[in-house]
């Protein structure tokens, strides 16, 4: 595995890397769990592997926890070289936006919905440090995991809108054995919290469950959604949402593979997931669990 930390030694060692099925990327901000391993693990089944580890500043709002998310780039390094990867790039700030950077690309409409609404400009900060990395590294594939779910649909966007010619790999998500999505962010749980925690997870499975049962009306969906959300102790839940799968648009009628996405805190954690409906009757009961 070769280590590259600034742009030039990133081009160069691109150069000896370019095989023919092409290079696949899978962009982080480290601090890696299983879902970060399930994404290596898939690029280097597909081919050249490139894996960046950057904390964006740009996805991080005023007051939220850029300066303290958790970082451990040996660990980080120790892992992608376990999973097989072939390159990594781990640059300062600096290297990925120089001082004189001034682009931003915005998925319009999609960015301003859910996470979009609390967060305003991550979206943004995530396409615009995508758009440069798939400019840097220019990728065949790129991996992204499901739990961010309105990510990967802006992503999507993104790379047809601009014609970028990447193919958009979206993996399931990773879960501890309590059903709790594997997250960088989970260290932040207190030990209760981390006992409340799985029934987020429990709470959108089971309006799976009443949905797959014949319930198909979105509103009462979400009603049984909001009351099982408010009784998990400690949990502020912050939106819950009923979507079409591919546009993200509110569905008043649940039908199979729609979406259904979540969010609130735990005191100043703020956590996401999801459920596709039909999707864990599928996979069979629990979902998917740590490897
Ligand atoms: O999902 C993430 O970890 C980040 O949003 C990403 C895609 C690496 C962009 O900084």
């Amino acid at each position: 595995m070769r280590l590259v930390r600034s742009r030039r030694d990133l081009a160069q060692a691109l150069t000896k890397l370019d095989g023919p099925q092409g290079i696949g990327l899978v962009p982080t901000m480290g601090f890696f769990h299983a879902g970060h391993v399930s994404l290596m693990e898939r690029a280097v089944k597909d081919g050249a592997s490139v894996l960046s580890v950057f904390v964006n500043p740009l996805q991080f709002g005023e007051g939220e926890d850029y300066e303290r998310y958790p970082r451990d780039p040996d660990r980080d390094l120790r892992i992608a070289e376990e999973a097989g990867i072939d390159l990594v790039y781990m640059p300062p700030a600096a290297d990925v936006f120089p001082p004189d950077f001034s682009t931003s690309v915005t998925v319009a409409d999609l960015s301003a919905l859910y996470c979009g609404h609390f967060r305003p400009g991550h979206f943004e900060g995530v396409t615009t440090v995508l758009a440069r990395l798939f400019g840097l590294i220019k990728p065949q594939r790129a991996y992204f995991g499901q739990k961010d779910y309105q990510q990967s649909a802006i992503v999507r966007r993104m790379v047809t809108d601009l014609a970028l010619a990447i193919d958009i790999e979206v993996l399931p998500t990773i879960r501890e054995d309590s059903g709790l999505a594997m997250s960088s962010r989970n260290v932040y749980l207190t030990e209760a919290q981390r006992q409340a925690a799985p029934f987020f997870h429990q709470a959108l499975s089971d309006t799976e469950r009443d949905m797959l049962a014949g319930e198909r009306d979105g509103a009462k969906l979400l009603a049984k959604l909001e009351r099982r959300l408010k009784k998990i102790p400690g949990f502020k839940p912050q939106y819950w949402a009923l979507a079409d799968a591919k546009n993200l648009q509110p569905k008043a009628t649940a039908v199979e593979g729609d979406v259904l996405l979540a969010a609130g805190h735990f005191g100043a954690t703020r956590l996401i997931d999801n459920c596709v409906l039909g999707e864990s009757a599928k996979s069979g009961p629990g979902a998917i669990k740590r490897p």
